[in-house]
């Protein structure tokens, strides 16, 4: 049993890696374990298009995605984070999700090797909180498509400051108690 984090925020303990550890120290609380990857820190380049992976699962690159592909593999459950950048995710989540096309098959199967939760923690500036989740609930179906199964979402508002989101008590309990539920329920 085993829950990935992975944050796809540039900024170094920003409010979305804070937030995002909260849910695996709940995870952790709860007997899981956990493993945190930033995509800023690794070498993830441009999907080239070129095809190859879904014809044989494996990409013709070879950089740190390999690591967070074996990662994902292993893991029972992801929590995948990302800052609100121009009304989408971050440019890094967004190179990780292209390059997630080696998990489908030709016929659009998923070679996930077995049942994997996904959830997602996204932190922004704009203090409404409805104004993305059009583009979130959106965004997300790319990933019951290739075989996850969603697990739910936390969500920080008007964090702008980098510690901003320290000030939220009431969501950074919410983002514990998730990871706990995910930890437990992931064993
Ligand atoms: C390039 C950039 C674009 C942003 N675009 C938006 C936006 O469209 N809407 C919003 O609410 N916040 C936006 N923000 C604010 C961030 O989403 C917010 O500060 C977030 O908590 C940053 O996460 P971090 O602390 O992990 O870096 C933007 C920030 C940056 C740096």
């Amino acid at each position: 049993m085993k829950i990935i984090g992975i944050d796809g925020s540039p900024r170094k303990n920003g409010n979305t890696e804070k937030l995002l550890k909260k849910v695996l120290a709940g995870a952790t609380e709860a007997g899981g374990a956990t493993e945190f990857l930033k995509l800023a820190d690794l070498t993830i380049k441009y999907c080239q298009g070129c095809g190859t992976c879904r014809a044989t699962g494996e990409c013709v690159m070879r950089d740190d995605m390999d690591r967070v592909v074996d990662a994902i593999q292993q893991s029972d459950a992801v929590v995948l984070g990302s800052p609100i950048y121009a009304w989408q995710v971050s440019g890094n989540t967004k190179v990780f999700m292209d390059r997630l096309c080696r998990l489908l098959t030709p016929k659009y199967e998923s070679r996930l090797n077995g049942p994997k939760k996904i959830a997602f923690v996204y932190t922004q500036g704009n203090p409404d909180a409805d104004l993305f989740k059009p583009y979130l609930d959106y965004q997300e179906k790319v990933y019951p498509f290739l075989g996850f199964t969603l697990a739910g979402r936390i969500q920080a508002t008007g964090t702008r400051g980098k510690e901003d989101i320290l000030a939220q008590e009431a969501t950074l309990t919410k983002a514990y108690a998730f990871g706990q539920n995910l930890g437990a329920v992931s064993k």
